[in-house]
């Protein structure tokens, strides 16, 4: 197979913001595309239906990230339509606390640690037998400038985002050999519903203003960098993140 016209594509939380923007550009590059996603059947299906409209191949698949199950029952599902699936993004939000530590209970630190590594190690291992079969396979996740940066209230986020980054520069390490690479996107804040919910105006207005390109990032920003890391140009990064954020924090 060469480019990667063909290749099977998962990509978790695809019915909004970064996962539905990444979901269009690996189909428009000739991926055929698996959209999960919670609970938004509807909004699944409009990626579809967008991406079929530009010619290319998907299909909605609805499964909790965090329940081992459902993840093992969309991979076979896939299986049986299109075959093992090639690439992994990750990309799932699971919901966290905006609090100070002072404010935070251990359900609410220790249950976003648990539920974001449970679906992180889910998603991978159900994806994994056929990578290693054919000795290919790309695997992005999505993490979060907040796990080097911290802000106010993140906290939750930003410490389970860490762990995930961590994780994956392991699975890097074991899984090269098998010619998977594994990589991390890092985006700063990005219009989704998600910064609608976590930034108010006073902290939104100061996150532009600490960014040297002037603007928060749009899903479509963070979709090219995920899209390099899947494809078949990226043979040689793995264990390395990206930070998509307009220069509001260089590493
Ligand atoms: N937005 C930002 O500023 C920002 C910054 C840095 C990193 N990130 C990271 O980027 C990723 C995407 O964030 P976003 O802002 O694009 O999110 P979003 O617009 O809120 O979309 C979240 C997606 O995740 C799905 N989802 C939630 N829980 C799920 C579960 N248990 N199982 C399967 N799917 C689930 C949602 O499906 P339903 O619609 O069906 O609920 C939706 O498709 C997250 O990992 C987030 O931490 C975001």
């Amino acid at each position: 197979m060469t480019g990667t016209t063909g290749r099977v594509a998962l990509v978790t939380g695809a019915s909004s913001g970064i996962g539905a923007a990444t979901a269009r550009l690996l189909a428009a590059r000739g991926m055929r595309v698996v959209v999960n996603y919670l609970s938004s059947a509807k909004a699944a299906g409009e990626v579809v239906a967008d991406i079929e409209t530009a010619g290319g191949q998907a299909m909605a698949v609805q499964a909790d990230v965090r329940e081992v199950a459902a993840v093992e029952s969309l991979v076979e599902r896939v299986g049986a339509a299109w075959g093992g699936i090639d690439v992994l993004v990750h990309n799932a939000l699971i919901p966290y606390a905006v609090k100070s530590f002072q404010d935070m209970t251990w359900d609410e630190l220790g249950g976003k640690i648990d539920a974001e590594m449970h679906a992180a190690f889910a998603v991978t291992k159900a994806v994994l037998p056929a990578m290693t079969e054919q000795g290919w396979g790309r695997i992005v996740y999505l993490g979060t400038g907040l796990s080097r940066r911290p802000r106010k209230g993140m906290i939750a986020l930003g410490t389970s985002k860490a762990a995930l980054e961590q994780f994956a520069r392991y699975l890097a390490q074991e899984l090269a050999p098998q010619g998977i690479t594994v990589n991390v996107v890092a985006p700063g804040p990005v219009e989704t519903r998600t910064a609608d919910d976590v930034l108010d105006d006073a902290t939104r207005r100061q996150q532009v203003a600490a960014t040297p390109l002037g603007r928060l990032a749009h899903p479509a920003d963070v979709a090219q960098a995920v899209a390099f890391y899947a494809g078949e140009d990226n043979a040689f990064m793995t264990g390395t993140t990206a930070a998509v954020n307009g220069g509001l924090a260089m590493y």
